[in-house]
């Protein structure tokens, strides 16, 4: 524990320079207003013990890192079957991309662009029996695994989405147009926002992810979330397509399976040794945390995470 704390205070002293620097996502006008100078950053090992340090507790926008949960619910209820519905190859284009929908028929490339989110939210509809429905067990699962009944949508962010989410709203209306979704494409977006709105802290993301690090278990409440093979599907899922088109160079920098989201956070697996989460709101060019990729590759560095060692 102590060196772990040693080495998120390296990590915070090896990035200190940059922090604050990036650009605060701004087409979410809710978003444009957090102080682009936070940082956090938690680890929460196999046993539950969490190491933190800065803003670790306090709760942001998770956005599309939402996305790692939605689809582990959807795998819950539809299997292989989801990949009717979705592809799994990384995308090579930005995470809202419209011109590659129309060329694959209205199939996306993978679940974590917003296209696959949202025939992923549609998924979860389809099961839960409607949108609040969904809303209820996308927050309902992301409570139990991080076990903490308090986690909640931020009312706030979603309005804001909603209000400003005209190219989300041309991405479902072109995949009912080709028939890739169930339900009304005004329920799906109100699940996709919202999901998207869900406000956690990094200790509270790296707990939830926990059972990723662990085989698909929760080994601190000792249930099994998902099966070991799910889980290492996942993880693939994250590694290839986790960060967009920036997937392969964070998989070269940092070596681990991770998610981004425009709030500034992202979270990352170190398989079979701890989850991950760290928070810097300013983005690179694709969306993702600047300082938070920089915090990740020094962490990783150090601490001699990689799932490509030997
Ligand atoms: O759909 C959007 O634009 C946002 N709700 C989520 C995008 C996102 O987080 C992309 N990730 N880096």
């Amino acid at each position: 524990m102590a060196a772990l704390e040693a080495l998120l205070e390296e990590t915070r002293e090896a990035v200190a320079q940059r922090i604050g620097t990036g650009r605060v996502a701004d087409y979410i006008p809710a978003l444009a207003r957090i102080d682009p100078h936070k940082f956090g950053i938690a680890v929460v090992d196999l046993e539950g013990r969490v190491t933190a340090l800065g803003d670790a507790h306090e709760p942001f926008s998770i956005q599309s890192i939402s996305k790692v949960f939605t689809l582990t619910l959807a795998l819950g209820r539809l299997g292989q079957g989801i990949w009717k519905r979705v592809g799994r190859e990384p995308s090579g284009s930005p995470f809202n991309s419209i011109v590659q929908l129309e060329r694959e028929r209205g199939i996306p490339r993978n679940p974590f662009i917003n296209a696959g989110a949202l025939a992923v939210s549609d998924v979860v509809i389809s099961g839960a029996g409607g949108a609040a429905a969904a809303v209820e067990e996308i927050t309902g699962f992301i409570r139990r695994l991080a076990q903490d009944p308090a986690i909640a949508v931020d009312p706030e962010v979603a309005a804001s989405e909603k209000a400003t989410g005209y190219r989300n709203a041309a991405l479902a209306n072109f995949m009912k147009g080709f028939g890739n979704l169930e339900n009304p494409v005004e329920a799906v977006l109100e699940v996709y926002f919202k999901q998207c709105a869900i406000a956690m802290s990094c200790a509270q993301l790296a707990r939830a992810a926990l059972f990723l690090a662990a085989g698909g278990r929760d080994p601190v409440a000792g249930l099994e979330i998902v099966t070991r093979q799910r889980a290492r599907r996942i993880k693939a899922l994250m590694l290839t397509c986790g960060h967009y088109d920036a997937s392969g160079d964070f998989a070269f920098r940092v070596g681990l399976p991770g998610k981004s989201g425009v709030g500034g956070g992202i979270l990352a697996v170190v398989p079979s040794r701890c989850a991950v989460a760290v928070w810097s709101p300013g983005l690179n060019a694709n969306g993702n945390s600047l300082v938070g990729t920089l915090a990740l590759e020094q962490l990783a560095a150090k601490a001699g995470w990689s799932v490509f060692l030997g």
